[in-house]
């Protein structure tokens, strides 16, 4: 079963978004591909953002925790810098369609 989040051209790239789901999820916009992952902060559990789609850094070349600063790569979700360094963020699986919709996997 796929739940349709939004379409890729939603975002911005590199860009984010949130969606607050039965499971809360946010998904990244990099380099024209997306990555899905569970809105909760391995460190102490908590959502990420700061404010709505807010998950990125300054730069926008990272995921960052609002929370204590976490670091997180785009790619693979794995914390890089900050308290829970070396853990990574549970990825979902994204599907994006040829009209460009882009849906959670829940297979
Ligand atoms: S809750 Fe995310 S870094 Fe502490």
């Amino acid at each position: 079963m796929s739940e349709k989040l939004c379409h890729i051209n939603d975002l911005t790239d590199p860009g984010a978004m949130g969606f607050d789901l039965e499971l809360p999820v946010f998904i990244v916009k990099k380099d024209n591909q997306v990555f899905g992952y569970i809105n909760k902060c391995p460190h102490a559990g908590v959502n990420l953002e700061w404010q709505d789609n807010d998950f990125l850094n300054i730069d926008k070349t990272f995921i960052q925790c609002s929370v204590h600063g976490a670091i997180f790569t785009i790619e693979s979700g794995l914390c890089v810098h900050g308290p829970c360094n070396g853990i990574g963020l549970k990825s979902v699986g994204l599907l994006v369609d040829d009209n460009g919709d882009i849906h959670l996997n829940n297979k």
